[in-house]
């Protein structure tokens, strides 16, 4: 069994090539923007499912690039999509909180309906849509606060932060499931496989670590586990104005992607410290 991954550079799909059957490709090999590109690389390979870790990422930026986000997180998304269904293999897409507009208190249902605050949000629920047009077997799993020692995330910034500061302020009132991109790239994997003998599984599913916490809260365990002594002081967000507005609710209800494909919520704090001895020397006071 063999399984191709787009956005080889990126958090989810260097985790996703720890597997030895796992092909990834970089923008080098197949830019996002080009639709013909993307669909020549999946119909020539010799693979039995796709996992689409690429995307554009940058959600303040896509405010201003909305263009470019939904040419990446959509358009690319739906010619894999395409090409999947063409072959007959399945498709697996990640996806984001960010389809919701952070309502209420409740963790959102995959069922749930979508309203995406931002441009980032809108390209990604975009994506959603158009790759169950496609028609094939697919699974579109929706996931938030990723981290990992590579590439820009919440902990490394941290890590940077609390090196050179006492104290911080944090917001407080979003909420949500920080989730590693290891346990993250498990699942799409076990999805993928999943699905090669199982296409009536495909659907939307949720996946994101547990337990829920706030900003703030995430922050302080950092600096707890890395054994830096900073203070946190919790902000609103009215305090940190971002160019895309942010889900205040971002909290994920993970229970049918247990029930259909055995996949539990990983306890972030638990992979919180697998990353943290992963990070190279100097980017962390962990002993
Ligand atoms: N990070 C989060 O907190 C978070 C939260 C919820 C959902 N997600 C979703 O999780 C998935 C994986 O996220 P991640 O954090 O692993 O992403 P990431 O680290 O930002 O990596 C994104 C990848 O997409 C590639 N890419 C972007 N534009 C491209 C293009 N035009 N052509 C080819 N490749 C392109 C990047 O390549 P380059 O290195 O060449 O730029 C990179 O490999 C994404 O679908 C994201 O929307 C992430």
């Amino acid at each position: 069994m063999k399984i191709l991954v787009f956005g080889k550079t990126g958090q989810v799909a260097t985790q996703l090539q720890r597997f030895k059957n796992v092909q990834a490709v970089d923008r080098d090999q197949v830019d996002l923007t080009d639709p013909e590109r993307v669909m020549e690389m999946i119909m020539k390979s010799d693979v039995d499912a796709v996992i689409n870790a690429a995307a554009y990422t940058a959600v303040d930026q896509a405010e201003s690039e909305e263009a470019q986000a939904m040419a990446i997180n959509c358009d690319a998304s739906k010619v894999m999509a395409q090409a999947a269904a063409k072959k007959g293999i399945p498709f697996v897409q990640i996806s984001t909180d960010y389809v919701f507009n952070g309502k209420g208190s409740r963790p959102w249902l995959p069922t749930d309906i979508p309203a995406p605050l931002g441009a980032y949000g809108k390209s990604k629920l975009a994506g959603e849509i158009a790759i169950r047009e496609a028609g094939g077997t697919h699974a579109i799993l929706r996931t938030s606060w990723v981290f990992s020692a590579t590439g820009n995330n919440f902990v490394k910034t941290m890590l940077r932060l609390g090196q050179e500061r006492d104290e911080l302020s944090i917001v407080a009132d979003q909420i949500g499931g920080p989730t590693s991109a290891a346990a993250l790239a498990n699942a799409c994997y076990k999805v993928s496989m999943g699905l090669v003998n199982h296409p009536e599984k495909s659907g939307v599913y949720h996946f994101s670590g547990a337990p829920n916490i706030s900003w703030a809260g995430f922050a302080r365990e950092i600096f707890a586990q890395a054994n830096l002594a900073v203070q946190v002081n919790e902000i609103p967000t009215s305090e940190f104005p971002t160019p895309a507005p942010r889900p205040k609710n971002s909290r994920l209800n993970c229970r049918s992607i247990k029930e259909i494909f055995d996949i539990s919520q990983p306890d972030w704090r638990i992979d919180l410290t697998k990353v943290l001895a992963d990070l190279p020397p100097g980017q962390t006071c962990q002993n």
